[in-house]
């Protein structure tokens, strides 16, 4: 009776945040960081390969933004790259600032070891406004990218199957030879040469490679996701969208 009282005096509106919210009080949250909170089984936590790599790439972000968790985002990366260093083909981020999540694959998945070339692209100086919108410059002057070249020279030297490819999408597609690509990472929080870089590398993207779209899902970045929408479905493919708010395309 005081349920049912309860429930009529709570505006229809709000009945599904309502009801979300007593879920998690009545549950164990398994995992809350990063617009994630959720109650299911998050056991990828405590796996001590994945916390190594993690750290890895933390040090480098505590070096520049500070802290920020996204646990469950890098596994997904982790995975993917794992899923792909079984494969034919090189890897290529789109989007790489500091590298923090290149740095938790190479150690995941044991890089240095495979018979693959890492090519990191980006201006390493935040956006360039050939290439962004208006906004889009107002989103990279608020993230206050500095130049950070310097640093991932550093960051990556120990290996040497990883390669810098300084300056703006699109203009430096060509400068990466590889003819078959196991793992592609688009994360430059800017439409036009995110989907540059999809046109000009999905012919080479072998079959069962992947595509990791870093922001697909998150707010703020619709115009990403139509436009990689729009790419998909030219393609006959469509992108998995993941509670981590990345999207993923296997290739067929
Ligand atoms: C969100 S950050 C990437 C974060 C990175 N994936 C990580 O693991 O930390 C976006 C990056 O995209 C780069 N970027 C934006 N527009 C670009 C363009 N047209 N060409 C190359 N890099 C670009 C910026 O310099 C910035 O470093």
């Amino acid at each position: 009776m005081i349920k049912h009282l309860i429930k009529k005096a709570i505006p229809k509106k709000l009945l599904p945040k309502v009801k979300a919210i007593n879920f998690i009080l009545r549950n164990k949250v398994t995992y809350a960081q990063d617009c994630l909170y959720t109650t299911v089984n998050a056991d990828f936590m405590n796996d001590a390969r994945f916390a190594n790599a993690y750290a890895k790439g933390r040090a480098l972000m505590l070096e520049s933004w500070g802290d920020y968790q996204f646990h469950w985002r890098a596994y997904v990366a982790c995975w993917a790259a794992q899923k792909a260093s079984g494969i034919e083909g090189d890897f290529v981020e789109c989007g790489v600032n500091t590298g923090m999540l290149d740095r938790m694959i190479i150690d995941y998945v044991d890089f240095a070891h495979l018979p693959k070339k890492f090519y990191l692209m980006d201006t390493f100086q935040g956006m360039d406004e050939a290439y962004s919108t208006e906004a889009e410059m107002k989103r990279s002057h608020t993230m206050g990218y500095v130049d950070v070249y310097e640093q991932v020279k550093k960051t990556f030297k120990e290996f040497p199957n990883v390669e810098l490819v300084k300056g703006p999408i699109p203009d430096t597609l060509p400068l990466v030879p590889s003819k078959a690509i196991a793992y592609l990472s688009i994360d430059m929080n800017c439409v036009a040469p995110e989907v540059a870089a999809l046109e000009y590398f999905w012919d080479r993207i072998v079959s069962g490679g992947v595509v990791l779209f870093d922001d697909y899902g998150f707010p703020g970045h619709e115009q990403q996701k139509t436009a990689h929408d729009a790419f998909a479905a030219k393609k006959g493919v469509s992108i998995l969208p993941l509670p981590t708010g990345q999207g993923l395309i296997i290739k067929p």
